[in-house]
């Protein structure tokens, strides 16, 4: 599954992110164009991120009608039915202060009102026509709500619900980051993501996530993390597990192979090697363009 940025900047934008080599933030109109040649050469599935203009407090511009994201599906769904089309769903690209949910006054996070939101945009997104929906923001109680508020819709049974599970606070996120202007300004966000050390709470994250009626089980990042990728396997019975390997692995493995440590193709391909050893069967990758030429010479 490839990750892309969309963004409203201006519809034929194709802006190169300085941390991420070889990705860029595209306008609408250049989405057909870039993904048409990627599907021929046997693109399944997208996960799309977007990089709105206008920021507030709640997120507003995150589920409104010409939200580069909403407007993407639309037309990449009319454009490649085929294509598996994910929408990640978030509130950190969209608020003025850059965290995961809607803040008290103390910058403290309140937790019904964001599950709420979030809530709001997730069906907003399966409406626009959206194959999946990955809330990864973290809040406590938000794939119960979604995936109620899915079965109410009527929208169940269309759309899968990826859970972004084990989602923890790591060192990894800068380049995406910086690609989506989503860095909190102010704080961490430790309070809703989990510390790199925590295994227990990853197990009960995995396993709660499982019991609120989720889809699919994520873990992120990928590489630092093998050993709860093993252990979502083992939680989640006949659950596909997800794993995502996040912008610092990306830029890790480009700057290895740059440093000549080892060789783009071979690095990256241990790399996802080894989380597929792990358990996985699904793998979030800015790598996909490659893989899809690696894999056919
Ligand atoms: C937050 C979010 C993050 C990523 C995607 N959505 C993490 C964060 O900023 O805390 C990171 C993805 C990557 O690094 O490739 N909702
Ligand atoms: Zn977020």
């Amino acid at each position: 599954m490839y990750p892309i940025f969309v963004t409203d900047s201006s519809p034929d934008a194709e802006e190169v992110i300085q941390s991420m080599p070889n990705q860029k933030r595209w306008g609408l109109n250049k989405l057909k164009g870039f993904l048409a040649p990627l599907i021929d050469k046997g693109l399944h599935s997208i996960i799309l991120f977007g990089i709105p203009s206008k920021k507030d407090e709640k997120g507003g511009m995150a589920d409104h009608p010409d939200t580069p994201v909403i407007q993407a599906i639309k037309l990449v769904k009319k454009s490649f039915p085929g294509l598996f089309v994910a929408a990640d769903v978030c509130l950190c690209e969209y608020t003025s202060h850059g965290h995961c949910g809607i803040l008290n006054e103390d910058g403290t996070l309140k937790n019904i009102e964001s599950v709420i939101r979030i809530t709001e945009v997730a069906v907003a997104y399966a409406k626009a026509g959206a194959d999946c929906v990955a809330p990864s923001d973290m809040m406590d109680g938000r794939i119960k709500a979604i995936k109620t508020a899915l079965i109410k819709e009527g929208l169940a049974n269309k759309c899968l619900l990826m859970a972004y599970a084990a989602k923890f606070s790591t060192c990894l996120y800068g380049p995406f980051r910086d690609a989506a202007g989503s860095a909190p300004s102010f704080g961490d966000r430790k309070c809703y993501q989990l510390p790199p050390n925590a295994r227990g709470l990853a197990r009960r994250a995995i396993k709660r996530d499982l019991n609120e009626g989720a889809d699919i089980i994520m873990v992120k990042p990928a590489t630092f993390y093998h050993d709860i990728i093993a252990e979502a396997r083992e939680l989640a019975g006949d659950i596909p597990i997800a794993c995502y390997q996040v912008s610092g692995e990306f830029a890790m493995i480009h700057a290895a192979a740059k440093a000549s440590v080892f060789d783009l193709r071979t690095g990256a391909t241990e790399a996802v090697g080894a989380c597929l050893r792990a358990g996985c069967s699904l793998v979030l990758s800015y790598f996909t363009p490659e893989f899809l030429d690696w894999l056919s010479t």
